[in-house]
């Protein structure tokens, strides 16, 4: 027998000690993965329970669909979750097409078409695979194909397109990127326009307010005219964030409370600085959890994410103080006595350090009381009406309908703090 050749290891690109870092912590598995969710770890999906029963209602009518949303909101994850929801009614396929390319986005198609529909009578699928993989086919050539496959099929097919919305500008022709994505869509409008196919589609933001603009000024239908549904996918809200985590803390395996964890400020930062994006709240956990390990903390403090947003920023200590000031009172002035005791400082230089941490957008003014500025951390204007505002108590779930978390239960948590 041949004699096995030994590979060179590959370089580690990643944090060699990452699986440590979660280990030290006493968990099983990474609980702050910033990949998508795949059907493995759907279970770590929570709330947009609502947007999902109007997504579903609209896939199920065979129309096609924009998923508008920020970078790191959930879009690919939230199709992910729609996907798997898909009855057997329907044929499914999913492509990823990064790229303002009508051909490509068309040959990618017939691709996942051919593997995941079973073979339809009078068509060859295994010879137009290979005309696809040999010849070099033309745009129409390989809609044509297309064609020929959904005129035939008994069941609806249901096309999930994710990464669109990750085309890029055109600098040379002046065009942004939404404006590239809506040229390929116009280029393939004859795709979109077939009977019993149905598109959901992640689009840039943008997107969102493009087609609210056509309907309001009731503007010649671009081609966003096909979309019958444009939803845009919100920021989470802060309690929805510490879902998340609980969640994932759960499934990796740690039996305490969120405290025992992550220090209350540690969180609080996170959440500010997360600003609602859920990629965002959970790298900032990642960098922290990593900092802890390091430091070999017995739980993440606030000190790790600190240290974590600082790394490029190069604050001083005076200003980690602050903010953690900021994370534990909510608000700071800088004529506050208390403030000035608890940092030893004069007001001028609190101030300096308020304005430093407000241009790097670590606080921001909320209010002037008495000709001084209050300063908060950010995001805190937008959180601020939830948490007092809300009526009663709520409840809301995880995908799987599986954990139900009172939200005026946890507000209330964040208002001791
Ligand atoms: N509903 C959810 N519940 C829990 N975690 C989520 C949820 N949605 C997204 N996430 C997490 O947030 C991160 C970003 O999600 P995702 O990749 O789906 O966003 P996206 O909008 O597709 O981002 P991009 O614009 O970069 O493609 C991932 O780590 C994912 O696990
Ligand atoms: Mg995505």
């Amino acid at each position: 027998m041949k004699k096995k050749r030994k590979t060179k290891k590959a370089p580690q690109r990643v944090k060699p000690a990452v699986g440590a870092a979660y280990r030290h912590f006493g968990l099983k598995v990474d609980p702050f993965t910033t990949l998508s969710l795949q059907s493995h770890n759907l279970d770590y999906f929570v709330g947009r329970t609502a947007l999902i029963d109007r997504l579903l209602s609209a896939l199920f009518s065979v129309s096609n669909i924009g998923v508008a949303g920020e970078p790191g909101v959930g879009k690919s994850s939230l199709l992910q979750l729609l996907k798997g929801r898909v009855p057997k009614e329907f044929h499914c396929v999913s492509i990823g097409v990064p790229l303002d390319d009508a051909s490509y986005f068309l040959s990618e198609l017939l691709r996942e078409m051919l593997v995941a529909i079973p073979s339809v009578p009078g068509l060859n699928f295994k010879e137009m695979g290979r005309r696809l993989e040999t010849e070099d086919l033309t745009k129409n050539a390989v809609f044509s194909l297309i064609r020929a496959i959904t005129s035939r099929l008994k069941k609806p097919l249901l096309v999930f397109v994710d990464d669109l919305e990750k085309i890029k500008g055109d600098r040379v022709q002046h065009l942004t990127r939404s404006e590239r994505t809506l040229q390929l869509l116009e280029e393939l409008k004859a795709l979109l326009e077939l009977p019993k196919v149905g598109f959901i589609m992640a689009l840039q933001e943008e997107f969102y307010a493009k087609v609210g603009q056509v309907v309001k000024e009731g503007a010649e239908p671009t081609v966003l005219g096909l979309f019958k549904h444009m939803v845009l996918v919100e920021k989470f809200t802060q309690a929805e964030l510490k879902l998340i985590l609980w969640t994932r803390l759960r499934r990796a395996g740690f039996k305490g409370e969120v405290d025992d964890f992550l220090e209350p400020e540690a969180l609080i930062l996170a959440l500010s600085l997360a600003g609602g994006n859920s990629r965002r709240f959970l790298y900032l956990l990642s960098e922290g959890m990593y900092r802890g390990f390091q430091r070999k903390g017995r739980r993440v403090e606030f000190q790790d994410l600190f240290e974590a947003v600082n790394e490029h920023l190069k604050l001083d200590l005076v200003c980690k103080k602050l903010l953690y000031f900021l994370a534990k009172s909510g608000r700071a002035v800088a004529s506050n006595s208390d403030l000035q005791a608890f940092m030893g400082l004069d007001m001028i230089s609190i101030a300096r350090r308020l304005e430093t941490l407000s241009k790097n957008r670590l606080a921001e003014t909320v209010d002037v009381a008495d000709g001084a500025k209050v300063f908060a951390l950010p995001g805190s204007r937008e959180a601020a009406p939830e948490e007092t505002l809300r009526p009663s108590p709520r409840v809301i779930q995880t995908a799987s309908g599986e954990k139900l978390f009172n939200l005026a239960q946890d507000n209330k948590d964040g208002e001791d703090r």
